[in-house]
């Protein structure tokens, strides 16, 4: 795995975006593998910049996000789907029909899953996939657990995810008890990789992952099945 190391949370952002942005140089029609949560952030914010800048163009590009709550309306603030339009696709040029989020308004889950994983299968995987990490070495929502399931399903969130996250919704009741998530196998699929890490609460996780060994223990940990994977970091989480 290649370690960039940066200063602060703003060169990762940087460093990210511009990984992304030759990409997309290199290839107008890209798939972009995209990530949720606060770390990519930065990197949204640059590559909004770069595109109103003119450096870079993402009307033939398609996006294909690694998770999203299930079940929950695409119109919740707290959906994954509007992250995402809020974060990046209503501030680029993207054409809207060619972003795709799992869908966690589907009737059945176990069939939107199957979906999506045929769908990204059939694209033949992302370009280059964003992710970040979780700080017990989670990848999407694939959690540390015996087991691992490689594809794209439904699983189920733990009491504590689900606790952390009632204070984002109207009421308990409202918060999502399951999720749709990429497996490890559909993220390996990806032809490049870039994990995002910063601060020293990930630390712990980043280095188990930087071992270079595999465990279901640690679902990053899986990236060293990969040959090209990149990790950009902050100095804070790298040194600890
Ligand atoms: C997001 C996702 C999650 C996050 C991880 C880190 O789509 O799948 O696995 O990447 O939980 O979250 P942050 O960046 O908020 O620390």
């Amino acid at each position: 795995m290649k370690v960039i190391v940066c200063k602060d949370y703003q060169e990762v952002s940087e460093k990210s975006a511009e990984i992304v942005a030759q990409v997309m140089k290199d290839k107008p029609n890209a798939v972009l593998g995209l990530a949720t949560g606060s770390t990519p952030e930065g990197m949204y914010a640059k590559l909004v910049e770069m595109n109103r800048k003119g450096e870079i163009d993402f009307s033939d590009i398609t996006t294909v996000n690694l998770d999203e709550y299930f079940p929950i309306s695409p119109d919740n603030d707290q959906s994954y789907r509007y992250f995402m339009n809020k974060n990046l696709f209503d501030r680029v040029n993207i054409d809207k029909s060619r972003t795709n989020v799992p869908n966690g308004a589907a009737n059945d889950g176990e069939a939107e899953a199957a979906r999506y994983e045929a769908f990204v299968r059939s694209l033949g995987g992302a370009d280059i996939q964003v992710l970040g990490i979780g700080r017990n070495g989670h990848i999407a929502f694939n959690e540390p657990d015996v087991e691992l399931v490689p594809v794209t399903h439904v699983t189920g969130l733990t009491p504590d995810t689900i606790d952390a996250n009632a204070r984002f919704f109207a009421s308990a009741d409202e918060v999502p008890t399951h999720a749709l998530t990429m497996g490890m196998g559909t993220i390996l699929s990806a032809k490049k990789i870039i994990i995002l890490a910063n601060g020293k609460g990930k630390h712990n996780a980043v280095m188990k992952m930087l071992k270079g060994t595999v465990t279901t223990m640690c679902p990053a940990s899986f990236l060293n099945l990969h040959d090209d994977v990149t990790l950009v970091v902050d100095e804070e989480c790298y040194n600890g």
